[in-house]
């Protein structure tokens, strides 16, 4: 992609050159799947704040709001505690920094699951409070919203799952995954992260069903790939094993804060006798 951004910072703002590029929409990624085969891979990543998505937009087909933002935003423990104000704020403000890809926002644990009436509340009210294109759930309902599923190891699940291992190692589990997979798809879902699951499940899944899957620890053996930002980006220590960081952005941060916190310290300040002169 050859158009360059620049970014207006003072009104947190993406400005595209040339003119602003036209969204992809949730038809054109799923239809990049034909026939079984993907022939460009689709490009997703997370993004949780406006200056991410200015800065991530250009480089992806979709990004992703995440309930991941519960631990990498919030500090919580899991996604679990995140609610659906937290994720349209986040949603929103994605949406206000991307001119180019179509931004996804999960429906966090809780939001969905009680009924079907339930869940296109929810969806309506995302995508009419922040603007996106698509929400995303671990759970299957149609309404004329456009849908990502997500199958495998759901982290929202990770309560019932007892970790964050990789699903799929025992047949009954890895034939429940697929079956979950497929029924999504027949649901009209347009894409399906298929998430921690090993590489010949991931095969499977992706022969299984006719809707691009979308790989996280799942090999590369998906229609596309989607990782954490932060993650990759290097920003913490510890990040699952699948993950290839591209960056070490917090040794960058650590070293800037460093840097700027040792030329304030060694500041001269005027005696106690003297008095400030402005320049
Ligand atoms: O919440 C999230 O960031 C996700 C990715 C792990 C796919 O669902």
């Amino acid at each position: 992609m050859s158009t360059t951004y620049q970014l207006d910072t003072s009104i947190s703002r993406a400005h595209p050159t040339p003119a602003p590029m036209r969204r992809l929409s949730i038809p054109a990624i799923r239809q990049r799947k034909v026939d079984g085969l993907t022939a460009e891979p689709i490009v997703m990543l997370t993004a949780y704040t406006a200056r991410q998505a200015q800065l991530l937009d250009a480089h992806c087909d979709l990004l992703l709001v995440g309930d991941s933002l519960g631990q990498v935003i919030y500090g919580l423990p899991s996604s679990v505690p995140v609610t659906l104000d937290m994720m349209a704020a986040h949603g929103a403000a994605v949406v206000r920094g991307s001119w180019h890809s179509a931004v996804v926002v999960d429906l966090p644990f809780g939001a969905y699951e009680a009924s079907p009436q339930v869940a296109f509340a929810s969806a309506s009210r995302m995508l009419k409070e922040t603007g996106c294109d698509a929400i995303k759930l671990a759970f299957l309902c149609q309404r004329g919203i456009p849908v990502m599923g997500h199958v495998g190891l759901t982290p929202q699940a990770v309560n019932v799952l007892g970790g964050y291992a990789a699903r799929g190692r025992e047949r009954a589990e890895a034939d429940k995954i697929i079956a979950d997979a497929v029924a999504l798809d027949r649901a009209g879902a347009f894409a399906i992260v298929v998430e921690g699951v090993i590489e010949p499940l991931a095969i499977e899944v992706t022969r299984a069903v006719s809707c691009p899957t979308i790989g996280i620890g799942a090999s590369a053996q998906c229609d596309g790939q989607v990782l954490v930002t932060d993650d990759m980006l290097g920003m913490f220590e510890r990040v699952p094993r699948f993950v290839k960081r591209f960056e070490e952005v917090s040794e960058v941060v650590a070293r800037a804060a460093q840097n700027y916190a040792a030329e304030v310290r060694a500041r001269t300040f005027p005696g106690p006798d003297q008095t400030y002169q402005p320049k």
